[in-house]
């Protein structure tokens, strides 16, 4: 169950009027099925542009199109009913200017049907989150590590030690201004996240960032143990599904083999109309 108090499906302002109160819970999804689990439990559904590693075995997320957004988005969204969709815009379609930006969010809303996009970056983002969000484009920034820039960041590391963290202070505050309704605060240190979810008005979604800020996101095939290709210290198995996947497949290979699958109950006769179990 959600934490916004609402049978109808989650808008942006009810995420952002949760700002202080229950933290928000947000998971990826890719598919319709990931989209149905996790609109049982969670406030927010991201079809996170992580999808190009995770699913597509991609080395980074800047291959990643807007076709293939558009493609798992329309996925996810027909498996929600409660959740608010939001939409990875990926590198490439939204930096050039605020025009590009504009017609690229405008074309992943309207094929997806989702409420809102994310996007990466702080001060040199706000003008392009100003111009969404005033034609009535919902904008979800992504501050601290910003995967998409992470090369020349110097690679994935935390964001926001030191004097990096005024720094951070003030992109948190950057993209308040303009209009963002949340913020991800990715790989930022605890009390810096603490201080950015103090200071500014809509509420902050953790990863990496500590248990102060106004909710948390992770990937959830990272959390259900299913990618296991990279984990990083913040990701918690709550599961180890790729294992039991990896076993159940095992399993059914020596059944096949042995010729003891399929059994009886899983066979037709020329006698029964029953096709399901
Ligand atoms: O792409 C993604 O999945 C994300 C989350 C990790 C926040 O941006």
């Amino acid at each position: 169950m959600s934490v916004v108090s609402k049978t109808s499906p989650i808008l942006p302002p009810d995420i952002q009027s949760q700002k202080g109160r229950t933290p928000l819970v947000m998971l990826t999804a890719y598919t319709t099925p990931m989209a149905k689990h996790v609109d049982q439990h969670c406030d927010i559904a991201l079809v996170g542009d992580s999808l190009g590693m995770v699913l597509h075995g991609l080395p980074s997320t800047n291959a990643v199109t807007i076709e293939m957004m558009i493609l798992h988005g329309q996925a996810v969204v027909r498996g929600l009913s409660r959740a608010l969709a939001v939409i990875d815009m990926p590198f490439g379609t939204y930096e050039e200017s605020t025009a590009q930006a504009y017609r690229n969010a405008v074309r992943i809303l309207a094929q997806t049907g989702a409420a809102a996009v994310k996007l990466e970056g702080g001060h040199h983002m706000a003008e392009t989150i100003r111009f969404l969000t005033d034609r009535g484009i919902p904008v979800m920034a992504h501050i601290g590590l910003t995967p998409q820039t992470a090369t020349a960041l110097g690679g994935y590391k935390v964001v926001g030690r030191g004097a990096a963290g005024e720094k951070l202070l003030s992109d948190a505050q950057k993209v308040t201004e303009a209009g963002a309704f949340a913020v991800v605060l990715e790989m930022v240190p605890s009390d810096i996240a603490a201080e950015i979810t103090a200071l500014i008005s809509i509420p902050t979604l953790g990863i990496g960032a500590g248990v102060s800020c106004d909710g948390q996101v992770l990937v959830s095939e990272d959390m259900l143990g299913l990618f296991n290709d990279f984990k990083p210290k913040f990701v918690k198995r709550y599961d180890d599904l790729g294992t039991r996947a990896s076993e159940a497949i095992a399993q059914y290979a020596a059944e096949v083999r042995n010729r003891t699958f399929p059994a009886p109950e899983h066979s037709f006769s020329n006698k029964s109309n029953v096709i399901t179990s």
